[in-house]
C-alpha cells in the first residue's frame, strides 16, 4: 500500500477504465457552421469589423464549454453555469446582451448538433462592434454574440494529462481583483495570461504560473491550481484574484463526496507548492493535468496520486459514465 491509499482507501476503488486512451481528435479542426446573432451561419462568411471596439479596446467577454462524447451521444458539460458567468462577464462591461440564457443555451446546442461535433471546444463571445474612437462602446457600439465550435483533444498535448507538465512561475504578475474585475472572462484581461505563457514556452516550459503582487499564487494562464499536502487537498479562491473554475468547481466536489478529502479553501504561496507532495490544475480545456516539474523541483504523478484518482473521476463523469453527475451533462 503507498501513502495515498492509506489515506484515501477509495481512491484504489476508482475503475481503471480506459478513458485516457480513447481515441481523441489531434488537431482543432473549425467548424462549418457558427451561431452568429441569431442564427446558424456559414463560418468562413463571418467577418468582425476592423474598427470593432473589441479589437481595439479588449472590449469582449467569452466562454470555453467542453462537449464530450457519451454513450447516448454528444454532450455539454457544465452548459448552464458556463452561459451564467458569460452573462455576468457581459453585465460587468456594460453589455447588453439580446438573448437571454435559455436562448444561448438552446444555440450552443444547436451549433453543436449542426457541426456533428462530439470532442469539441464552444467558444461564446460577446464583444463591442464597430463605432467611434471613444472608450465608452456602451453608448453606440453594437453588441454581437456569436458561438463558434471547434474540434479539441487534449489541450496541453499527448500525455500531458497522463505524465503531467512543466511549469514556471512568471516574471509577470497577476492584475489585482481591484484593477479589473478578475472573475469576469474578459479578452482584454487575457494580454496578462499570454506574456505570461510566452514567457514559459521561451523558457522550454509548458505553462505559467502567476503570483499576485503580494506573493501568493492566483492562477495558471488558463488553469486553476491545487495541490495536496499530507492528505489534504488545497486551492485558493477569488480573494487570490482567479477566475473561479467551473473544473475547479467539480474538482471540489467530486474531492468532497466521492473521496471525503479534507479540503482547505484558502491562499498559498510559492513555497507551499514547492512543499506540496502533488500540484495540479483545472480548466475547461486542460481539463484536470498534473503538474510534474515546477521550476526544476519534482512532484508525483500518476497512479496512485490523487490527481490521477480525481482525473479519472473527472473523465468518468464528463464522459458519461458516472450517474450520480448526470445533471452537469446537457444532451445534445
Ligand atoms: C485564467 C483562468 N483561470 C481559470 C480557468 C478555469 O476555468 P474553467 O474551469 O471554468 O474553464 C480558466 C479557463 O477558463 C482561465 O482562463
Amino acid at each position: 500500500m503507498t501513502p495515498m491509499q492509506n489515506e484515501w482507501p477509495n481512491f484504489s476503488g476508482v475503475p481503471e477504465d480506459d478513458i485516457l486512451t480513447l481515441p481523441r481528435p489531434r488537431g482543432q479542426t473549425l467548424a462549418r457552421w457558427i451561431w452568429w446573432n441569431g442564427d446558424i451561419r456559414e463560418a468562413s462568411r463571418q467577418s468582425v469589423h476592423y474598427y470593432a471596439n473589441a479589437l481595439h479596446y479588449g472590449t469582449a467577454v467569452f466562454e470555453g464549454i467542453r462537449c464530450y462524447p457519451t454513450d447516448d451521444g454528444p454532450v455539454l458539460l457544465r452548459l448552464e453555469d458556463h452561459i451564467e458567468r458569460l452573462q455576468r462577464s457581459a453585465r460587468l462591461y456594460g453589455m447588453q446582451v439580446s438573448y437571454d440564457a435559455e436562448t444561448l443555451q438552446a444555440a450552443c446546442v444547436e451549433v453543436t448538433r449542426k457541426n456533428r461535433i462530439s470532442d469539441g471546444y464552444l467558444r461564446p463571445l460577446v464583444y463591442f462592434g464597430e463605432g467611434p474612437i471613444d472608450l465608452k462602446p456602451k453608448r453606440a457600439c453594437p453588441v454581437h454574440v456569436f458561438i463558434a465550435i471547434r474540434e479539441l483533444g487534449t489541450f496541453l498535448g499527448e500525455g500531458a494529462l497522463r505524465n503531467g507538465v512543466r511549469v514556471t512561475i512568471s516574471s509577470w504578475r497577476k492584475f489585482h481583483h481591484t484593477m479589473l474585475p478578475t472573475m469576469a472572462k474578459a479578452s482584454g484581461h487575457y494580454a496578462n495570461n499570454v506574456l505570461a505563457a510566452h514567457e514559459a514556452m521561451d523558457r522550454g516550459y509548458d505553462d505559467a504560473i502567476l503570483l499576485n503582487q503580494d506573493g501568493t499564487v492566483s492562477s495558471a494562464t488558463g488553469q486553476n491550481i491545487f495541490f495536496v499536502k499530507a492528505g489534504r487537498l488545497v486551492t485558493n479562491d477569488e480573494t487570490s484574484s482567479i477566475v473561479p473554475g467551473i473544473t475547479r468547481d467539480c474538482i471540489l466536489r467530486l474531492a468532497e463526496e466521492d473521496f471525503h478529502m479534507p479540503i482547505e479553501i484558502r491562499s498559498f504561496t510559492r513555497e507551499d507548492l514547492l512543499r506540496a507532495d502533488e500540484i495540479f490544475m483545472t480548466g475547461t480545456a486542460a481539463e484536470v493535468t498534473p503538474v510534474r516539474e515546477l521550476d526544476g523541483v519534482e512532484f508525483a504523478t500518476g497512479r496512485n496520486t490523487a490527481a490521477a484518482a480525481l482525473q479519472r473521476a473527472y473523465l468518468r463523469a464528463v464522459t458519461g459514465k458516472d450517474p450520480q453527475r448526470a445533471d452537469w451533462l446537457t444532451r445534445v
